[in-house]
């Protein structure tokens, strides 16, 4: 390696985000078709060895933080040992790492466990709506108890902070933003609320129709006194304090208010490929330096890193008239 991963826009790498699958055991109207995608192919899908490999270089690299994502993460059957592997590799000076997954929490109880014990530190738990009937519209499966039961595990299990995601949407959950927030709070997890990203397989996006962060805010507002929490760093999430309590909010403001300037993020798909941004239409394919005879050389999974670093571009371009969306849906990019 050759010192930290930094852009031509002085932004230090910090966060690598691996999927683990395109799969997934919901369907939401705003990341997949009903019918999924056409996956990928299984031959194409990054072995336990292969991740573990890209992640070590990474970490050489000066990457702290590994987010597992998917399409759904449970739905890889080598989970506990992906974890176990991703868990032991450390920083250049032997610091260790931390390694978070994001998940919609189905099937999470029976897992968590070993999870836990093979060294996951971290778990954001994606919960859109309280109500059966709008969770079954929303995913097109009839799931919101199993995905209560993993809230309740992850709870549970003591691993924090424990954060809950909504995406919100105009007409479909942002009357209940506060039955949210009081939900987290009794789960000892922080809600934080998404703006909408263009990123859903039917290309409806509309920015007319998306509920902003300031919306969101004002919704909250009507419940609580909302405090600034400083000190956000490179994180996705504003986040305030509720009546001066302990409880916290977050928002994930990615169109109205992007981040872009302190994005310390890169993405590697279940297919080997890196990404710079989840809106870059250029990717950087691990796959022939991975299954070249021998396995390549760290050095070049090194280089492709620094490749992908360097093609990264100052931010998303959602606002531009000529903006198209990348071609992957975010199944299988990793949100
Ligand atoms: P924390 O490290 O716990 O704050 O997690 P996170 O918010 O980075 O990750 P999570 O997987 O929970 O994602 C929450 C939302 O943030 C999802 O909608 C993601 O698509 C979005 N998100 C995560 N990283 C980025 C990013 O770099 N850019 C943009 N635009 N959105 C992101
Ligand atoms: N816009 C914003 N967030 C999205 N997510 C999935 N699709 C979108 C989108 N189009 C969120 C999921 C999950 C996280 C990984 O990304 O709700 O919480
Ligand atoms: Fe980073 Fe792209 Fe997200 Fe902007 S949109 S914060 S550049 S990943």
């Amino acid at each position: 390696a050759s010192g930290p991963l930094v852009d031509t826009h002085g932004r230090v790498h910090r966060d690598l985000r691996i999927s683990l699958t395109d799969r997934c055991s919901l369907r939401c109207t705003y990341c997949m078709p009903e019918q999924g995608n056409e996956w990928l192919a299984r031959t194409s899908i990054l072995t336990l060895d292969e991740i573990a490999r890209v992640a070590r270089v990474a970490a050489a690299d000066g990457i702290t933080t590994f987010r597992l994502t998917g399409g759904e993460p449970l739905l890889r059957k080598d989970l506990p040992e992906v974890v176990r592997r991703l868990a032991e590799i450390t920083g250049p000076e032997g610091e260790p790492v931390e390694l978070a997954m994001t998940t919609n929490g189905i099937g999470l109880g029976a897992v968590l466990p070993a999870l836990v014990d093979a060294g996951l530190t971290r778990l954001n738990v994606s919960l859109d709506t309280l109500r059966p009937d709008r969770f079954r519209e929303l995913t097109r499966r009839d799931r919101l108890g199993d995905v209560l039961d993993g809230i309740a595990a992850a709870a549970a299990s003591g691993l924090r902070p424990l954060k809950l995601n909504a995406v919100a949407m105009r007409g479909v959950n942002d009357d209940e933003l506060a039955d949210l927030v009081r939900f987290a709070i009794d789960h000892g997890a922080e809600m934080r609320f998404i703006e909408q990203m263009p990123l859903d397989a039917g290309h409806t996006w509309d920015r007319a129709r998306m509920v902003t962060r300031d919306e969101i805010l004002g919704a909250l507002a009507g419940e609580w006194t909302l405090t600034p929490v400083p000190g956000r760093g490179g994180a996705p999430a504003e986040r305030w304090m509720l009546d001066g309590e302990g409880h916290t909010v977050g928002v994930i403001a990615s169109v109205t208010a992007p981040f872009c300037g302190d994005c310390d993020r890169l993405r590697l798909t279940a297919d080997g490929q890196l990404r710079n941004c989840l809106f870059s239409t250029t990717e950087y394919d691990l796959l022939p330096i991975l299954r070249t005879d021998g396995g390549g050389a760290d050095t070049a999974i090194d280089g492709m890193l620094r490749a992908c670093v360097r093609g990264k571009l100052p931010g998303h371009a959602i606002d531009d008239p000529s903006f198209l969306q990348p071609a992957r849906g975010m199944n299988a990019i990793g949100g």
